[in-house]
């Protein structure tokens, strides 16, 4: 049984209202004495009741029975998926790895979830928690939550079938998919494998960034952000209900699908969108921008300009600079950045980073161009335009140092050999 999708509404963060049986929705309040078809009338903050009205995130849920209805939490052991980023020593080396193995044994999106890396605290609500997933079965008689963070999914291999309480969505590789913090989802995998890339935003909720003296239009457009019209499910039934809080998971019996919203509005929602719908903007003269005018979406910290998390992507793009050298340049930054491949191949590596796999270039850590990719760069034609069309790559960007966690670095899959990709840089110099 899956519950279906009833399609979607368009924008980002709107003031959305839908209802899945006709007259759900009370017109002109929230909480009349009785609602409509018997339900519950239940509201969802993200963020502080007394946010500024520009960021002021909220919905009304109207549902067959309260959240509040479950058993008594236990904690749930799943150890590969925490928010223990240590407080020892973190090495400044580049690092990179495989893709994250397929499960052997059954596992469903939740314990297929492991931890990476990652950087403050849901107690601080700050930072960001970095993970991979690899399942090969549908959650089944399970809804989870995550009460530490928002949740932006990155499927890689294999579609995602995604129940939430405020529909469907059904997201595919080089889709995204943001489940806002706390809302109750189920995940179904119509591929039958599944593996992607999962940011936990503990900090302020991602948004659109401003676009400056680009205008009006371009980078992601609101427009192509799909949110779930409402659709839900009624059974009942010896259910489990997973909590993510504070870094570790929790697990109680429920009794019936919390999937039971039939009417919702508001503008806290989860939402998807396709990367390849990205109108990606570089130079037409010289030189390349700073990679943040592949921003896509970003939590702001509290100092201005500086994130808690930049969402970049590297898509298919026309390389036109003259007199320059075209793949990414030698870098050191202040901020800290994780990456990721979706599809294809990415231009600053020959070979090494695959679709799936992953790499971390802390603050100041020096990194660019493997030696193959800088020759034959300093070398190529520039009387012609270059096209690189088969790549999806991105980037998980942060303000503080993203801390490995144990099991990354120890990890099989870990290319321990990486660093070796910069040591055929031949001397140039000459007098
Ligand atoms: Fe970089």
């Amino acid at each position: 049984m899956s519950m279906e999708s009833n399609g979607y509404q368009s924008g980002f963060g709107n003031e959305f209202a839908s209802e899945a049986l006709p007259g759900t929705l009370p017109v002109g309040r929230n909480s009349p004495q009785r609602v409509a078809h018997g339900l519950y009338a239940e509201q969802l903050s993200g963020t502080a009741f007394t946010a500024p009205r520009a960021e002021n995130r909220r919905s009304w849920l109207y549902r067959i029975r309260p959240a509040a209805m479950h058993g008594r939490f236990e904690r749930l052991e799943q150890p590969r998926f925490h928010n223990d980023f240590g407080d020892g020593p973190v090495s400044p080396d580049q690092m990179r790895w495989d893709p994250l193995p397929m499960p052997t044994a059954p596992a469903d999106f939740v314990d297929g979830l492991f931890t990476m890396a990652g950087n403050g605290s849901p107690a601080a609500q700050s930072g960001i928690g970095i993970h991979l997933y690899a399942a090969n079965r549908d959650m089944d008689g399970r809804y989870f939550h995550d009460a530490d963070g928002e949740l932006l999914i990155l499927p890689q291999q294999g579609r995602l079938h995604i129940a939430t309480e405020f529909g469907v969505l059904d997201v595919e590789p080089q889709e995204i998919a943001v489940i806002p913090r706390g809302v109750r989802f189920q995940v179904k995998l119509p591929d039958g494998e599944a593996r992607g890339y999962v940011c936990e935003n503990f900090g302020a909720l991602l948004r659109l960034p401003d676009l400056g003296p680009i205008g009006s239009n371009g980078l992601a457009n609101p427009r192509d952000f799909l949110t779930p019209n409402a659709a839900f499910e009624d059974v009942e039934g010896d259910f489990e209900l997973v909590a993510k809080f504070q870094g570790h998971l929790w697990r109680a019996d429920i009794g019936h699908s919390p999937l039971d919203v039939v009417g919702w509005h508001g503008n806290y929602a989860p939402c998807k969108y396709d990367l390849r719908r990205f109108n990606t903007i570089g130079s037409i003269s010289f030189d390349h921008p700073d990679p943040s005018i592949f921003l896509v979406l970003h939590s702001p910290s509290d100092t201005p300009g500086t994130s808690n998390l930049d969402f970049v992507i590297f898509p298919p793009r026309w390389l036109v600079a003259q007199d320059t050298f075209r793949p990414p340049w030698f870098h050191r930054n202040i901020a800290s950045e994780f990456m990721g491949l979706v599809h294809g191949a990415y231009d600053a590596k020959a070979g090494g980073f695959v679709p799936g796999g992953a790499s971390l270039h802390n603050s100041m850590t020096g990194h660019g161009p493997d030696a193959a990719t800088f020759e034959k760069a300093s070398a190529a034609d520039l009387s012609k335009p270059d096209v690189i069309i088969d790549t999806m790559a991105f980037m998980f960007e942060s303000r503080a140092v993203i801390r490995p966690a144990r099991q990354a670095v120890d990890a099989d899959h870990r290319q321990h050999d990486y660093q070796a990709c910069w040591a055929g840089l031949r001397r140039h110099f000459s007098l």
